[in-house]
């Protein structure tokens, strides 16, 4: 069954553990790192946040009809809290609990699911942004068809540029989404509007 966001938003942020998720490789690892995680990327992704806000704007991508943001892939909430800070209602989801754990500001609701098993209802986020994050799913298919069915029309996906699967990614994401504009630097990042 399906949450629906508009009761979730109303629930208290540091609920964030009610979803069961399978555990994978990939979770124990960021699980491991994850006292360190702020202090090692932090800074780096904060940079790739700013550059893809001042993009949204020179796309003329309207904010004013955003309100809900759903960021997966969240780690320890750096672009949620980002977002969450100019306003937006932003709920995050991560398969590692020890990085969500991490996050102390307490702005944004992170909880614990996968990009497979995204537990919101179709259409339910006017905005999905997925930072740094694609390259970790365990199913890359079933990820990203997830985001499109939570997602009303807008989403922001970025991955690791130069991994041993950058075509692979590449081409999935055109095939299941309409890309408007893409920018490639550490990041490949794709605008969907
Ligand atoms: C490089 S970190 C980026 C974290 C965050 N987006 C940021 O910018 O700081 C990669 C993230 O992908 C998450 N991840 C791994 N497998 C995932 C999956 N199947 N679904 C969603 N997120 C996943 C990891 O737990 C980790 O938080």
């Amino acid at each position: 069954m399906y949450l629906n966001i508009s009761n979730y938003l109303k629930i208290d942020a540091k609920i964030y553990n009610q979803v069961q998720i399978t555990k994978n490789m990939t979770s124990t690892y960021y699980n491991s790192i994850a006292k360190g995680y702020n202090d090692l990327y932090k800074k780096e992704q904060l940079k790739k946040l700013d550059l893809i806000y001042s993009e949204i704007k020179n796309l003329n991508i309207n904010l004013d009809k955003i309100k809900t943001i759903l960021d997966v892939g969240c780690g320890t909430g750096v672009s949620s809290d980002f977002f969450s800070e100019k306003g937006f209602e932003v709920i995050g989801i991560d398969p590692s609990e020890n990085l969500i754990k991490e996050n102390k500001k307490g702005i944004s609701k992170l909880i614990k699911a996968s990009a497979e098993e995204i537990p919101f209802e179709d259409k339910s986020f006017d905005l999905i942004i997925s930072l740094t994050a694609i390259q970790n799913f365990s199913d890359l298919e079933k990820g990203l068809k997830e985001i499109k069915r939570v997602g009303k029309n807008k989403f922001i996906l970025t991955f690791l540029n130069n991994v041993k699967q950058t075509d692979l990614i590449n081409k999935t994401i055109k095939e299941i989404f309409d890309v408007k504009k893409e920018i490639i630097s550490k990041d490949r990042i794709y605008f969907i509007y």
